[in-house]
Parts: structure tokens; sequence; C-alpha cells
């Protein structure tokens, strides 16, 4: 099981129940082992401790949900009492900037209908299912906590000893065209796991790459670094720019920037149906890396 693709695949469904008071990113690992432990369960499991973040953060604040290969070793193990043996873990981590819990509180947490939630609210079962779903996987789950600063539960589920996933799509790049000469490309998109998408592509194909969330981050790179060739910026963005408004202020900037849109389907009006002025293009999302290598390629040559 990937559990990056799993991840990527909630990330919609996180967002979507979280609200948008709360800044969601995900953090996926690079060469992430695999796990048999069950889909279902671990979905399941992500989406409990989302709500559980988003019940602790009610004024908004930042929800990180991020996986990693560990190694626990023989001292670890000790510490936690023999709950756990030693060796290879595929961790799964999600952490907020709410309320955070006590140490009364972290002690109970696990115990089935525990809860400080009004009545109607809170069963007090998300957690011990999650707690019974990790145990019998042969795993372990600990919460990190302080009062004020917030919370982080980590699960750890054991490593299937078999190939490391194929990481997030696995983009076949060996027949796309490769970068003549080093060029710089700025990168604006508010979602980190589709920049770090493009970022891959990029770095395969040998072009220099600078990133930002929104577009006043996106101008200010711009007006720092004189060697940005080529933009590639999300229509749809935060911080009261869009893509096209970042796209005309950069062109003021720099008036031989290539631009390239990334658009959703909705978004096509926003840049003009398609007329687009020289030196800018549209793709259309979703789209194929390859396909995005040789657009690149078309756009910077020459
Ligand atoms: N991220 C968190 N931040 C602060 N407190 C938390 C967090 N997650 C869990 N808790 C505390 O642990 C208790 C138990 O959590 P658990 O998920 O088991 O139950 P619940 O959220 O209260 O109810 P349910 O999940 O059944 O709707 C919560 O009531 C809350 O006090
Ligand atoms: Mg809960």
């Amino acid at each position: 099981m990937g559990l990056n693709r799993l991840v990527i695949s909630m990330e919609d469904l996180v967002r979507r129940t979280v609200g948008p008071g709360i800044v969601t990113e995900i953090v996926t690992a690079g060469g992430l082992w695999t796990t048999l432990c069950d889909a279902n369960q671990i979905e399941n499991a992500l989406l409990n401790l989302a709500i559980n973040a988003r019940d602790a953060m009610p004024d908004g604040g930042r929800l990180t949900i991020e996986t990693s290969n560990t190694r626990l070793d023989d001292a670890y193990a000790a510490s936690q009492g023999g709950e756990v043996k030693p060796g290879q873990y595929v961790a799964l981590c999600v952490s907020d900037t709410g309320s955070g819990m006590s140490p009364d509180v972290i002690a109970r947490a696990f115990d089935p209908f525990f809860t400080t939630k009004p009545l109607g609210q809170g069963t007090g079962l998300g957690l011990s299912m999650i707690y019974g779903f990790v145990k019998q996987s042969g795993g372990h789950v600990r919460i990190y906590s302080e009062i004020g600063q917030g919370t982080s539960v980590k699960l750890y589920l054991p490593r299937h000893a078999g190939e490391a996933e194929t990481d997030v799509p696995e983009h076949d790049l060996g027949e796309a065209p490769r970068a003549e000469t080093a060029r710089t490309v700025l990168v604006v998109d508010d979602e980190p796991v589709v920049r770090m998408l493009i970022l891959d592509v990029l770095e395969e194909l040998g072009y220099g790459a600078v990133e930002a969330g929104d577009g006043p981050s996106g101008l200010k790179a711009l007006q720092t670094s004189q060697k940005i060739d080529l933009l590639i910026t999300d229509v749809g963005l935060p911080g009261g720019m869009n893509g096209r408004q970042l796209a005309d202020a950069a062109r003021l900037l720099k008036p031989d920037l290539r631009v390239l849109f990334i658009t959703g389907y909705a978004e096509n009006a926003a840049v003009g149906n398609g007329r687009m002025d020289v030196g800018m293009e549209v793709m259309s999302k979703p789209f194929a890396m390859d396909a995005l290598a040789s657009k690149l390629n078309g756009m910077l040559s020459g």
C-alpha cells in the first residue's frame, strides 16, 4: 500500500472537512516504504485525526500531514515498555497548531468513550479506534502535545519488506526533451504537492527552479532574482492576486518573461479563453508530466 498516494488522494476531502480557516499542508517523503496496513482503516484514521485537529483549532491554524520512513531502535522500544518492536516503520504524522492536550488528557485519550467534548459532539471513539487498528497491524501510535502549542499524533505502520513506493504518480521522463541551457523557472501554486510535482519535473529536465505559494511572494521572487526566464502559475491563487494579475505585474518588471498558466476547467475564462499574448500559454489540469516537459522546452528554446 502506497501511503503517499493515499494521503494525496485524501487531500481534497481533508481540506473540505477542516474548512477554509485552516491551512492544510501535505509533506510526502520521497522513496517511502510500503506497508500492508488496510487502506480503508488508514483513510478512516486520517480523517478522524483531521477532525480532531479541526476541533482543536476553532479560530483557525495549520494542519500538517506528513509521511516518513522511520527506524525505531532498541532503546526507543524499551522506552515504550515493550509496546512496540524495534524495526522499520512507515510513519504518518498529523499535526495541528491547536489547543494542545494536558498530560492527563494524553494519558486517557486512547480510552474508549474518553472525550472532553460537549455531549453530542464527540463519542470519544476516534483515537481508541485508531489505537486498536494500529496495534492490530503490529504498529504503534504516539501523541506529542503541548497546551497552547498544538498536537502531533504519529502512527507507525510496519514496513512491508517489498519495493519502495514508486512515488507519487511516477512520470517517466526518459523520452522527454531535456533543457538545453541553464534556465530558471518560477513556480507559483498554493498547493505544495503540485509545486513539488512540477519542481521534480524541472529538476529532472535540468532547469533551475524557484517556488512561491501566492502572487505577492511570486512577485517578490521576480524582483530579487533577475534570472527567471519563465513563470508557471496556477490561475486560482490565494492572497488577493490571481495568476493572470501576477503575470501582468510580472511582465511590467520583465517584459520578455514567458508565462505558462495552469488552469482548472472552470478557470479558462480568467486567462482569456485561449487568446493569449505572445509568450503566454495555457495548460489545463490534469496534464501528463511529459506533456509539461515538452511544453517547457518549446517555450524556452530560442
Ligand atoms: N488534535 C487534538 N488536539 C487537542 N485535543 C485532542 C486532539 N485529538 C484528541 N484530543 C483529545 O482527546 C479526546 C479523545 O479524542 P477522540 O478522537 O478519541 O474522541 P473525540 O474526538 O472526543 O470524539 P469522536 O472522535 O468519537 O468524535 C478528545 O475529546 C480531546 O480532548
Ligand atoms: Mg475524534
